[in-house]
């Protein structure tokens, strides 16, 4: 489940209840999803997308997506880098930003029109949907890992808008990750 810390006031959430209406108050939907799929996480990308093939219709009904794809992430990636650079600086998308992780983890940062920035800690079974005009950034986690399958309004619009705010960099790119869970339940 997600990790969300609302930076503004250092209070940290982990309770679904609480993590779902607190950043549906900031805009964000957040989803915990179980579904029954056994499937390996890393397996070829089509069947992924085969297996989720319901719930990927059931988000295109809702959300107007019309394309589907599974990123891959991991620190053999080739331009990692330049990859995660495009990203990590407070941006923003003409269309949503849709994430439902596979594997591995990451942290968004949501700038919220009330100042409120929350850091969205997700990893596997975690469903996030940015939606557009929304300032954020994101990192991934020390393990540099994740696998998500993305969902598109428009492939085409789906480039970052930089504020160069700087905002950002007021933010360390902190993970929790399962130590931190397991020392609190
Ligand atoms: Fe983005």
């Amino acid at each position: 489940m997600a990790v969300v810390t609302i930076c503004n006031e250092n209070k940290t959430l982990t309770n679904v209840d609480e993590i779902t209406t607190t950043l549906s108050a900031c805009g964000i939907d957040y989803e915990r999803w179980t579904p029954s799929h056994s499937i390996a996480d890393d397996a070829p990308a089509d069947e992924i997308l085969q297996t989720y093939s319901r719930e990927i219709e059931a988000l295109k009904a809702r959300g107007g997506y019309v394309t589907a794809d599974v990123i891959d992430v991991n620190p053999a990636t080739p331009g990692l880098e330049a990859m995660l650079a495009k990203f990590n600086r407070e941006h923003w998308h003409d269309e949503d930003e849709v994430r439902f992780i596979i594997a591995g983890r990451g942290l968004f940062h949501i700038h919220a029109m009330t100042g409120t920035v929350l850091a969205i800690e997700v990893e596997a079974g975690d469903l996030i949907r940015v939606p557009r005009g929304t300032l954020h950034w994101f990192n991934l986690c020390d393990d540099r890992r994740i696998r998500a399958i993305r969902l598109f309004q428009d492939t085409a619009g789906w480039t970052p808008h930089y504020t160069s705010s700087g905002v950002d960099e007021n933010f360390l790119p902190v993970c929790f990750g399962l130590s931190h869970l397991s020392m609190t339940t």
